[in-house]
């Protein structure tokens, strides 16, 4: 049976609506920012990994359907801690292979790799030495597979990182977000569940396991500025160019702004700006949910993210034989090829220099909350790089009589398909006053083309 996208969104609206408005700060003040941010701002495109126990229950509990994200089960059925953490017990992900996983990785065109750690269910997915309750001392797998994916991603030049849920935690009595099984979360000790577990567990990730690219905080229920700044301090003392997400705490912001779940913004933003979105509707793998973004919704999602001047993390859910799933591989693998030929217009690029391509308010449709809706645009996107315009023009977005460049001062030199490895030069003329471009009279792929307009000057003037 196929979870209905809206369920899935819905639900996960319900529980992060109160994140959405926080994560929109970014530290960007202290002087080691510039040099920890420069490689995110190359990669653009990452590879996200929802792994854990909950792979087993894979959206089902006792023979029933539970609604919601899949790594959610534990809270949403609700599992209590004595039975939830009996998965451990037939956790066996025989199949797992690091290499196969940062190889698709490599083959999609993405340039790092976060993967959960710790998610909110407590499941250590690494050798912790600060609690048993991890995939080395209480299953039978007993091996690490987040120090095998460390190693493949050395090898291959990907970069790595962690998902790290410091706050809620469902198995430990103080720890956040479990009050089924422990009770209010104002009556807990909090600060000796994150001296205890979070906090030495952090240090853990962070001296174990090589350079660590990102730490990737969620959910900051509880951390309050002074418990942020503690985990910010920790971060920066052992990995000081580790970049931290936007979700560590509401007060202490992180390198860039997160934004929430799915949530691309309709403009540009000034800030460095990341979106973590999912492949189908959940985040840990669901055997209910294939409903797989296309690769052509990817590029799309890409394009547009890249010329607004973000990043995009893109998940994927092993089962718990630890394989991804075969159908959302080839597509991934689709979206790689793409890039392959129209990469310079996303690696390194930045962000549209015009943004009427975005779309508009509309004057007369609101909302509910009473705010002129957003009607986007769909058929170009803009990104740039030195002397270089790129525009991805989607879909059936193919104009026969000419591609019409949006006007601007800067003498164009020459324009060509991105895909064309011989540059051929495409013919200019001047219609009107605006510039149009002759594009090749059958469209080399129906899915996606970049046009690349050179220009006389480095940067275009408007
Ligand atoms: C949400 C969910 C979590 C998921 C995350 C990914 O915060 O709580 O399950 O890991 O989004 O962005």
């Amino acid at each position: 049976m196929r979870l209905t996208p809206l369920i899935g969104l819905f639900c996960a609206s319900l529980l992060l609506a109160p994140l959405v408005h926080a994560e929109t700060k970014a530290e960007t003040s202290d002087q080691g920012h510039e040099k920890r941010i420069a490689w995110f701002r190359e990669a653009k495109f990452g590879m996200f990994i929802h792994w854990g126990l909950y792979s087993i229950p894979a959206g089902e509990w006792q023979g029933k359907q539970v609604l919601g994200l899949g790594e959610w089960i534990m809270h949403n059925a609700p599992v209590p801690v004595k039975d939830y953490v009996k998965l451990a017990d037939q956790f066996n992900p025989t199949q797992f292979d690091a290499e196969k996983i940062v190889q698709l990785a490599v083959d999609s065109g993405m340039k790092y790799i976060v993967i959960t750690s710790k998610h909110h269910d407590g499941f250590a997915m690494y050798h912790s030495s600060v609690s048993k309750y991890n995939i080395y001392d209480a299953t039978p797998f007993k091996r690490d597979p987040l120090k095998e994916l460390a190693d493949a991603c050395a090898k291959h030049g990907i970069k790595f990182g962690f998902y790290y849920s410091q706050s809620q935690d469902w198995h430990e009595p103080n720890g956040a977000g479990n009050t089924a099984d422990f009770g209010p979360d104002e009556k807990k000790d909090f600060d000796r569940y994150l001296t205890e577990k979070s906090e030495p567990q952090v240090k853990e990730l962070l001296t174990h396991y090589g350079p660590v690219c990102l730490m990737w905080f969620d959910t900051p229920f509880m951390m309050t500025e002074e418990r942020g700044s503690r985990f910010m301090r920790l971060v920066r003392s052992v990995q000081p160019n580790c970049l931290i997400d936007g979700r560590l705490s509401k007060e202490v912001h992180g390198d860039y702004v997160s934004t929430g779940d799915n949530v691309v913004p309709n403009k540009s933003m000034t800030e460095d700006w990341e979106v973590p979105a999912t492949t189908n509707n959940t985040w840990g793998f669901r055997k209910d949910d294939t409903d797989w973004k296309s690769p052509g919704e990817i590029v799309f999602k890409l394009v547009d993210v890249a010329s607004k001047g973000g990043n995009y993390l893109l998940n994927v859910g092993p089962t718990s034989a630890g394989v991804i799933p075969e159908h959302i591989q080839e597509n991934l693998l689709t979206v790689g090829k793409w890039l392959k030929l129209n990469g310079d217009a996303i690696y390194g690029a930045t962000k549209s220099p015009f943004g009427d391509e975005f779309g508009e308010y509309s004057a007369s449709i609101k909302d509910h909350a009473g705010k002129p809706i957003f009607l986007p645009r769909t058929d170009w996107r803009c990104t740039t790089s030195k002397g270089k315009l790129f525009f991805t023009l989607f879909r059936k977005y193919y104009p026969r009589d000419g591609f019409e460049i949006p006007a601007f001062k800067t003498k164009v030199t020459q324009a060509y398909m991105l895909s064309d490895p011989e540059h051929t030069p495409l013919k200019i003329v001047v219609r009107d006053g605006v510039r149009c471009v002759q594009l090749p009279r059958s469209n080399p792929d129906p899915m996606a083309v970049t046009l690349c307009v050179e220009l006389a000057d480095d940067k275009v003037q408007l």
